[in-house]
């Protein structure tokens, strides 16, 4: 099996995972040292202001695939776009109790949590009026921290937070960083891939130094890999030259399935649970967990 002239529906399996995926697929080194493993709970923010690049779809997938192998995961929507939480089975108009109150009244995450069909998952739901809180914390009192407070009291109950921030560097987004350990950022496999990348870094800078001084950029995943383009291997080798072991060896690929799971509210692993998609967030879950142990009870 090999990741190239792979057409997009392929049989389940052809996924781009070294080390079957092509050395040029591969991390620079060919025994790539394990990462670190990271204490338990572990809050990470999948961050990236472009927009469209893959991160509510990573949030989801890899959460719903956490939970699968046995973490108890919280995917907490920051977007007012709600995509994580309707790509979950959320209903979000009308919500009576959602981010926007946790974020601007300060309502206990706890009472706007739910269940997600996935045993193990749930979901801090958002929808529109999140869109608000933007403006409206500008002048608010301690309006980089009002995440970081409401995910401290729910933590205990938790292995991992994924944070699905919107595409801007806006307060949210700060918000995001600042209540996490570390950022997750997506990179499409796509011409001008890089762009923007530079301010991110400097976003992230910023609130370490700032706000938040452990915070990490701890994982990069290169995703939307399309092995009919020449182009796709060459992000994915600019990506490794750049930020070394931080990248995944797991490179998610372009797939219609990932595409259309989120209209039927379900992430891949139960909407196509043999899709090349499936596969991949699968392989994304095992390396971002590596060395973690599983919760028991
Ligand atoms: N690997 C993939 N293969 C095919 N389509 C994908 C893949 N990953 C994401 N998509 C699709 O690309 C679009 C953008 O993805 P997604 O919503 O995850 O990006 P985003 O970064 O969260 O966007 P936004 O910045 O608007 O929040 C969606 O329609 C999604 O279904
Ligand atoms: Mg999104």
């Amino acid at each position: 099996m090999t990741a190239s002239a792979v057409p997009d529906d392929a049989a389940p399996g052809d996924v781009a995972i070294a080390p079957t995926a092509p050395p040029h697929l591969a991390a620079p080194d060919a025994e790539p040292t394990a990462p670190a493993a990271r204490a338990l709970p572990r809050v990470i923010a999948v961050a990236n202001q472009k927009g469209g690049v893959g991160k509510t779809t990573t949030t989801v997938n890899l959460g719903a695939c956490l939970a699968e192998l046995g973490f108890r995961t919280l995917v907490v929507d920051l977007d007012p776009q709600g995509n994580a939480s309707t790509g979950l089975g959320i209903e979000n108009r009308g919500l009576a109790t959602s981010m926007y109150h946790v974020i601007m009244h300060e309502v206990p995450l706890e009472d706007c949590i739910e269940p997600s069909s996935v045993k193990g998952l749930f979901v801090a739901p958002a929808s529109l009026d999140l869109a608000g809180a933007e403006i409206e914390l500008v002048p608010a009192f301690s309006r980089e921290n009002r995440l970081r407070r409401a995910i401290a009291a729910v933590l205990d109950d938790y292995d991992f937070v994924l944070i699905d921030c919107p595409p801007s560097l806006g307060l949210l987004t700060v918000n995001g960083l600042n209540a996490a350990g570390e950022v997750l950022v997506p990179i499409q496999c796509e011409y001008y891939a890089l762009e923007g990348l530079g301010q991110l870094l400097r976003n992230v800078d910023l609130v370490k130094r700032n706000l938040n001084p452990t915070l990490e950029l701890s994982t990069i995943l290169c995703v939307m890999y399309d092995a009919r383009t020449k182009l796709s291997d060459q992000v994915v080798q600019e990506v490794r030259e750049h930020f070394g072991d931080k990248v995944l060896r797991t490179v998610v690929p372009r797939s219609v399935r990932l595409s259309e799971a989120p209209s039927f509210g379900q992430p891949i692993i139960t909407f196509d649970p043999t899709s090349r998609g499936a596969v991949a967030y699968r392989e994304v879950a095992k390396e971002v967990s590596r060395g973690a142990t599983r919760r028991t009870g």
